[in-house]
């Protein structure tokens, strides 16, 4: 398969401009800053079918048609670098080993959106990408690439780079762009979507670095060779992390569609140690967990995933051998997100924190046969009720995790003892 975002992955100093350059770097922007309009740039990534890869998977040249180009207030295009679902960890590489291509990626959403000034949102503690890209925008704006007349094609476009300060909630577009304008990062109830009303009131689009990074490829190769990988309706290849109990964790580029047990089999080595896939949970820490039968059915892509009652989400694959205990797995993402709401609506701030102290109770073997019913009253009751998804983040996993490993949490709930003997195989 052709590599559209890691062809550099292994190149010496593959960060540096002048070795980005001698691959050809930066030759689509200045194509498409001299040549090509917004209509034109817009049509052509529609094209190719690419998809946001955020988490939700939505069409990303769609998107940008909603942005009103020609409104004279200015439109703004923010890079979401924040990446803090659990298990993902693919944007980190981007900035990190080619921060440049993330560039190049930038002038030419710009160029469709008629935008002139972009923003890299870093997540907070990502210290070393951080600096990594921030020296790479000033090699670029030395070399003349960003700033007034970028490439000498007579486009304007000025960078910036922002730190995030390591809240989860600000990976949400809108808190996202809150915490740009230097408020909470708290997201704001839509409509109005940020198409029109985004940073400071103008029309805006917040893609996430992935999806940024495909684009010179996309110019370069056109759409009929990026709708020769991956499915009718996901085309494309995907970054995609796998960490847990696979003897070769690490970041993939894989074509969508690759079978989830191939991923795991043959990309990752399978399953360390010689032992049983118990669970897995192919897109983020958010998205609903699969059985290991489940697992033998669903491909990489956005459709398999949804039909077997997941999803592809930021690809961030965890996996789990036969000696994890779900109760307690649960009660780490229960931390994690309850930790991280941003309190605004009662059902998340209420019903995240409870239901985490439900799930340290049972694990502690403190709970009560009741408890398991509640946590399930507790996710319905979160579910779709509040002003963004982070709520239902949670809620997912606890309905999945309740269905599928239900007797492991009636037990312990019953009896203060674990099912399984955790890192102990049967
Ligand atoms: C709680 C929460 C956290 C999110 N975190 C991220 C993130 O870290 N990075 C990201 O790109 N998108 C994240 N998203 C999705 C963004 O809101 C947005 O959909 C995405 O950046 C759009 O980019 P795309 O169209 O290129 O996928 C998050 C969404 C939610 C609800
Ligand atoms: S769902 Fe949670 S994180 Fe999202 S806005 Fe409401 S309180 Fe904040």
């Amino acid at each position: 398969m052709e590599k559209v975002l890691t062809s550099l992955w292994g190149v010496e100093n593959s960060h540096k401009l002048d070795v980005y350059k001698s691959h050809g770097g930066y030759e689509m922007a200045k194509q498409v800053l001299s040549d090509w309009d917004s209509p034109k740039l817009i049509e052509h990534v529609k094209a190719t079918g690419l998809r946001g890869r955020g988490g939700a998977g939505f069409p990303t040249g769609l998107k940008w048609s909603f942005v009103p180009i020609d409104s004279e207030k200015p439109k703004y295009l923010c890079v979401n670098a924040d990446e803090s679902e659990p298990g993902t960890a693919k944007d980190r590489y981007v900035l990190e080993r080619t921060p440049h291509l993330l560039i190049e990626g930038v002038l030419i959403a710009a160029k469709a959106l008629k935008c002139h000034h972009a923003f890299i949102y870093c997540r907070g503690e990502f210290y070393d990408q951080l600096a990594i890209v921030r020296a790479a925008v000033e090699e670029a704006k030395a070399a003349g690439i960003v700033g007034k007349n970028a490439l000498g094609t007579g486009y304007d476009i000025q960078v910036t780079v922002h730190s995030g300060f390591g809240a989860y909630i600000c990976g949400e577009e809108t808190g996202l762009i809150e915490s740009l304008e230097g408020k909470k990062g708290q997201p704001r109830i839509k409509p109005p979507f940020p198409a029109v009303h985004g940073l400071y009131g103008c029309p805006t689009v917040v893609n996430n670095v992935e999806t940024i990074a495909a684009l010179p490829w996309l110019i370069k190769n056109g759409p009929e060779a990026y709708k020769k990988m991956g499915t009718e309706k996901s085309p494309g290849s995907k970054l995609m992390s796998i960490s847990g109990h696979v003897e070769r964790p690490g970041t993939y580029e894989i074509e969508l569609g690759m079978p989830l047990k191939d991923f795991i089999n043959e990309t990752a080595g399978g399953i360390w140690k010689g032992r049983k896939l118990k669970a897995c949970i192919p897109g983020g820490s958010s998205v609903p967990v699969l059985t290991a039968e489940e697992v033998e059915k669903v491909n990489l892509d956005y459709e398999s995933c949804a039909a077997n009652g997941t999803m592809l989400g930021s690809g961030g694959c965890i996996v789990m051998d036969e000696t994890v205990d779900m109760v307690h797995m649960l009660r780490v993402l229960g931390h994690f997100y309850s930790h991280e709401s941003c309190g605004q609506c009662t059902p998340c701030r209420r019903g995240t924190s409870w239901a985490h102290r439900t799930l340290c109770r049972i694990d502690d073997g403190e709970g009560k046969p009741e408890d398991v019913e509640t946590l399930l009253h507790i996710a319905n009751n979160m579910t779709g009720r509040t002003i963004c998804p982070l709520a239902d983040a949670l809620a997912m996993p606890i309905k999945s995790f309740l269905t599928k490993f239900r007797e492991e949490f009636d037990y312990k709930a019953r009896t203060g003892k674990s099912l399984v003997q955790p890192g102990k195989a049967a």
